[in-house]
C-alpha cells in the first residue's frame, strides 16, 4: 500500500486524484477487514474455553499399587518391629562358606540335598559363590558383626534350582529371624510364633510344634498354626487335619555359636525362616504360587 501511494505522484496531474482516491478507498477496506477478523479471533478463542464439556467423563489415571509379596513383607515386619526385631539385609549372591560352611553343612553333607542350588562359575575361586538358596546365611552374617542381644528380621530374593510348579517357584522370598541373648529358650521362639501368627491371621490362631531337621539349628522344628480358614476343624486349605504349617525353625546349633566365636555355654537363641509366597497364599487364598510373577494386571490389582 505504501508503494502504491508514493507512486500516484509521478503518474500525470489528469490521473492523481483518481488514482489517491481508489488507493485510499483500498486501504481504508483493507484496515477495516483486519479490525474485524482481529476481534473475530479473540472472541472465537474465548468462546472455545467455554465450551469444554464439563459433563464428559474424565481420563482415569493409572495408579499403581503395592504388589501382594510387598505387601506381605510389609506387614510381616510391622508384626515383629514391636518385639524390637530390627531390618537387616545381606547379599543374594553369597558364598558357599556362608550359605552352607557355617551353617554346620561341610560339602558333600548329605543335607545339601534340601537345597537344589545354583552355582556361580567364577575363574579365580571356581565353586564356591551361589545364589543363596534361603536367608539363613544372614544369621552368619550378623552374628560375625555385632554380639548379643540379638533380634533381627531378614527379607529377600532365594533361589533354587526347582521345577516350577503350583506351589514351587525358582525365586522366591524368604523371612529369617534370629534372636540371640543369654537365657533364650524354645518357649520364647513359641511365644514369638504365636504372637506373630496371631498378628497376621487373626488372634484365635494356636501353635503347634513338631520335630524337624536342620543342620544348623539343635532342637529343630516346624511350626504349624491352626487353620484360619475352618478353625482347625478340617477344610480343603489345611488338607483336613486343622493344622497349617508356616514355617522351619529352632535353636541355634551351638556349634553355629562356635563358629562366629560366641561361647554356647553363655549364649543360645532362636531362629526361624519362612516363605513369604506361602504366607501371602494363605492369607489371600491364593492356590498357586506362579499367579505372583505373572505379571497379570487383573490378578495383582485386586490387592489394591
Ligand atoms: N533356612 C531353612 C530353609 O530354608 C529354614 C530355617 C531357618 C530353619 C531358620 C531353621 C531356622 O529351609
Amino acid at each position: 500500500m505504501t508503494a502504491l501511494l508514493r507512486s500516484i505522484g509521478s503518474l500525470p496531474a489528469a490521473e492523481r486524484p483518481q488514482a489517491g482516491k481508489a488507493a485510499n478507498e483500498a486501504r481504508e477496506k483493507l484496515e477495516t477487514a483486519l479490525k474485524v477478523r482481529g476481534a473475530n479471533l479473540s472472541a472465537a478463542q474465548e468462546h472455545d474455553v467455554e465450551e469444554i464439556d464439563v459433563t464428559l467423563p474424565g481420563y482415569r489415571p493409572n495408579i499403581g499399587g503395592l504388589h501382594p509379596i510387598t505387601r506381605t513383607l510389609r506387614d510381616i515386619a510391622r508384626a515383629f518391629a514391636p518385639l524390637g526385631f530390627r531390618m537387616v539385609d545381606t547379599p543374594e549372591v553369597e558364598w558357599d562358606e556362608y550359605n552352607f560352611e557355617k551353617l554346620n553343612i561341610p560339602p558333600d553333607h548329605p543335607a545339601r540335598d534340601m537345597w537344589d542350588t545354583f552355582f556361580l562359575k567364577s575363574e579365580s575361586r571356581p565353586g564356591e559363590m551361589l545364589l543363596r538358596t534361603h536367608t539363613s546365611p544372614a544369621q552368619i552374617r550378623l552374628m560375625e558383626q555385632i554380639q548379643p542381644p540379638i533380634r533381627i528380621l531378614a527379607m529377600g530374593r532365594c533361589y533354587r534350582y526347582e521345577d516350577v510348579d503350583a506351589s514351587h517357584e525358582s525365586i522366591f522370598y524368604q523371612i529369617e529371624g534370629l534372636a540371640v541373648d543369654t537365657a533364650i529358650t524354645m518357649s520364647d521362639l513359641r511365644g514369638v510364633l504365636e504372637y506373630f501368627t496371631r498378628t497376621l491371621f487373626g488372634r484365635d490362631r494356636e501353635i503347634r510344634i513338631r520335630g524337624s531337621f536342620f543342620p544348623f539349628t539343635e532342637p529343630s522344628c516346624e511350626a504349624e498354626m491352626s487353620c484360619h480358614v475352618c478353625g482347625g476343624t478340617g477344610c480343603r486349605v489345611c488338607g483336613g487335619t486343622g493344622w497349617i504349617e508356616i514355617l522351619g525353625a529352632g535353636m541355634v546349633h551351638p556349634d553355629v555359636l562356635r563358629g562366629v566365636g560366641y561361647d554356647p555355654d553363655k549364649y543360645s537363641g532362636f531362629a526361624f525362616g519362612m516363605g513369604a509366597e506361602r504366607v501371602a497364599m494363605l492369607r489371600y487364598g491364593i492356590d498357586d504360587i506362579r499367579n505372583f510373577y505373572r505379571n497379570d494386571l487383573r490378578f495383582l490389582r485386586q490387592f489394591n
